[in-house]
């Protein structure tokens, strides 16, 4: 099979931070004041440009930031946005020894579906690693409420041409992130993330926009024609 890339990245430098925190930020805050209220070190995982660590420290002041991405030119952007933190090139499957139980909070927001199931469990044992003991881990991605674990490859047709295979999309169901997490020594918290706000749709047809359906009035869909609804996955470090 034709191994398959994110590649889906270039937008967050096109666009800068957004004006307005992302929905998913905002709720992602809410977890923190109630969950991890006096957490003073912080590790966001597939960080981008920052733009999570630059709205979380504006609203938790003193707390220290790091993020890792595996993107040059997301870091180089990341840390003219905010030389106050560190940015390292690092993969979130082998996340530097030197971070082992170091974190009172880590997250990842969007990263977890650029995993396959042989990556997976790799990806969230860094978690723990990187997270001190009764730290706290806080994952936003879709989940699948089915029992079917569904690993996607895509790839775009720019100008009528097959482009590269990308991933970003695998959907883990619930039970094989709760075993992950329980063999980690932890138990898994389910948060849907219903979004407030209407998305459009954008020229990038991999993106996702809201649409109204029978039961909802903002589903989450993109052009993989996939209906996607998003889940904060809340572990604690035993
Ligand atoms: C969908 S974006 C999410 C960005 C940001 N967390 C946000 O919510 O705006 C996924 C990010 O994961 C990064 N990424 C891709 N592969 C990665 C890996 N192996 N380890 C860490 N980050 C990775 C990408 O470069 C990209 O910045």
């Amino acid at each position: 099979m034709t191994n398959a890339e994110y590649r889906n990245h270039t937008h967050y430098i096109a666009e800068g931070w957004s004006e307005e925190p992302k929905e998913s930020f905002k709720e992602l805050l809410g977890i923190v004041r109630a969950e991890a209220p006096s957490a003073s070190s912080i590790l966001d995982v597939g960080c981008a440009t920052g733009e999570l660590l630059g709205f979380l420290s504006s609203q938790l002041p003193s707390t220290k930031c790091s993020g890792v991405d595996v993107t040059d030119d997301l870091l180089i952007a990341a840390r003219r946005n905010l030389p106050a933190a560190e940015f390292v090139n690092a993969s979130a499957l082998d996340l530097p020894e030197r971070f082992t139980e170091t974190f009172d909070l880590t997250c990842a927001i969007g990263c977890m579906s650029i995993f396959d199931e042989t990556q997976i469990a790799a990806f969230w044992s860094n978690l723990f690693r990187v997270t001190r003991p009764g730290g706290l881990i806080v994952v936003l991605s879709p989940l699948n409420e089915f029992g079917i674990d569904a690993m996607i490859r895509h790839r775009k047709r720019p100008g009528g041409r097959a482009a590269q295979w990308e991933t970003g999309w695998n959907v883990f169901s619930k039970e094989t992130i709760d075993e992950i997490v329980e063999a980690n020594g932890s138990s898994l918290q389910l948060k849907r993330f219903q979004i407030a706000i209407d998305l459009k749709p954008k020229d990038d047809p991999i993106r996702t926009w809201t649409i109204k359906t029978e039961s909802r009035d903002r589903q989450l869909t993109n052009g993989l024609k996939l209906l996607v609804d998003h889940y904060f996955m809340i572990a604690r470090k035993a």
